[in-house]
């Protein structure tokens, strides 16, 4: 098993362009892994983007830190970079540039204010597997970089994290740090991720997804299936076998996804053009953005809609696959976010975007048929024109 896992994170760090990849049970376990290893703790300031999932939070908090909200670009739903420079103090001990929707980030600019300040990038590449920026691929800009696999990801093994990183010493942290405090899952929560696994396999299609979400949910309450997070994961205090390795399955499963990384990276390029394509036709404006700059690899393709909520239902009941992160700032909407220190009306432009955005798949299963119903779908509803300024990044299109 060990070395099959080994061999997971090599192939990993070779394909990524990294020195070293270490695999984690969660994208969750892989950023508290990075954030221990730098020496997080109390009274640290983080800095996160006000558009992510609040798992990405919890290790921040379990660390005693404290993260600090910036407000994202309209256009690529990413970190702000006019906004950041005024978010820095003398406790910010790390910022978090996270790749929303495979968009990457404002790299060069993120670089700059990080190394004036003598702080280190971690790039959340959560959702972007294969995205560049100016030519190089992201996640091999910072000190370190993490990835999950969960069943939304660009591939997926179930549930599953990995770390990458290229700078030795925190290599060195990171491996002693497993060798001390990791746990391993147990052989009952390796069966039932094998099992989830075989389900998503037979029961996870464009028309489907709706059914098997809901089956899923309640699985997971039922404790039958282990499920992206469990109850306990919605308040920031850290469960005691939080930091766990990844398992037998998963590093069997993502060798098999690595094998095929090219064909799935260029799928959602040409699904991604599709929709383009199928919005136009409609009279939607879509994304354009500079070639020289971004070379993004999609995980979903996100649509600003006003019928949000209206879209959503019906189309669960036409079998139209359509996704809707981030609900909130901290996704999902139960997430007490007085509790993760964010207040109501600081990310306005997240909160926006949450109201807002649906997103198309563009998985392996989604063909130029699904592609076809899904933008008939959801052209029945009203585009919403994006709050932009002519700096805004990423698109030109919605003048
Ligand atoms: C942007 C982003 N980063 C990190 C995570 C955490 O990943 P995981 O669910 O594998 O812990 C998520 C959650 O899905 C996410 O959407």
């Amino acid at each position: 098993m060990k070395n099959l896992i080994k061999q997971y994170e090599q192939t990993f760090a070779e394909i990524l362009g990294a020195r070293r990849a270490f695999a984690f049970w969660k994208g969750r376990v892989a950023l508290y892994a990075i954030l221990k290893a730098l020496g997080i703790g109390d009274g640290d300031e983080i800095i996160v983007p006000g558009y992510t999932c609040v798992m990405n939070v919890n290790p921040i908090k379990y660390l005693g830190a404290k993260p600090v909200y910036v407000d994202i670009e309209p256009l690529s739903f990413n970190i702000d970079t006019n906004l950041l420079r005024e978010k820095i103090t003398s406790n910010t001990k790390a910022i978090i540039a996270q790749h929303t929707y495979g968009y990457p980030c404002d790299m060069d600019t993120i670089i700059n204010i990080a190394e004036k300040n003598n702080i280190p990038v971690i790039e959340d590449c959560c959702l972007a597997i294969g995205s560049k920026y100016k030519g190089k691929i992201a996640g091999t800009f910072g000190k370190a970089a993490y990835f999950s696999f969960q069943w939304n990801k660009p591939y997926t093994t179930g549930l599953g994290g990995m770390v990458i990183t290229s700078d030795a010493e925190l290599a060195e942290k990171i491996e002693s740090l497993c060798a001390v405090e990791m746990y391993k899952p147990s052989r009952k929560e390796v069966a039932m991720l094998w099992a989830q696994l075989i389900i998503y396999r037979l029961l996870v299609y464009p028309e489907t997804t709706a059914f098997a979400q809901s089956l899923f949910r309640f699985l997971t309450k039922k404790g039958a299936v282990i499920g992206s997070s469990s109850t306990s994961e919605f308040v920031p205090e850290m469960a005691s076998d939080f930091f766990r390795t990844a398992g037998s399955v998963q590093a069997r499963a993502g060798l098999r996804q690595l094998r095929r990384i090219g064909q799935n990276i260029n799928h959602r390029r040409q699904m991604a053009q599709l929709y383009d394509e199928l919005l136009v036709e409609k009279g939607w404006p879509t994304r354009q953005y500079d070639t020289s700059i971004m070379d993004p690899v999609l995980v979903r393709y996100p649509v600003r809609i006003a019928e949000k909520g209206k879209a959503l239902a019906e189309a669960a009941s036409a079998g139209i696959e359509l996704g809707s992160w981030f609900e909130c700032p901290l996704h999902p909407k139960e997430t007490p976010l007085e509790a993760y220190d964010y207040d109501i009306g600081m990310c306005p432009k997240a909160e926006k975007a949450s109201n807002e955005v649906v997103n198309l798949p563009l998985h392996q299963r989604v063909n130029e048929m699904t592609a076809k119903r899904t933008v008939n779908f959801i052209t029945k509803y009203t585009f919403n024109k994006p709050d932009i300024n002519s700096k805004a990044r990423v698109v030109s299109g919605y003048e």
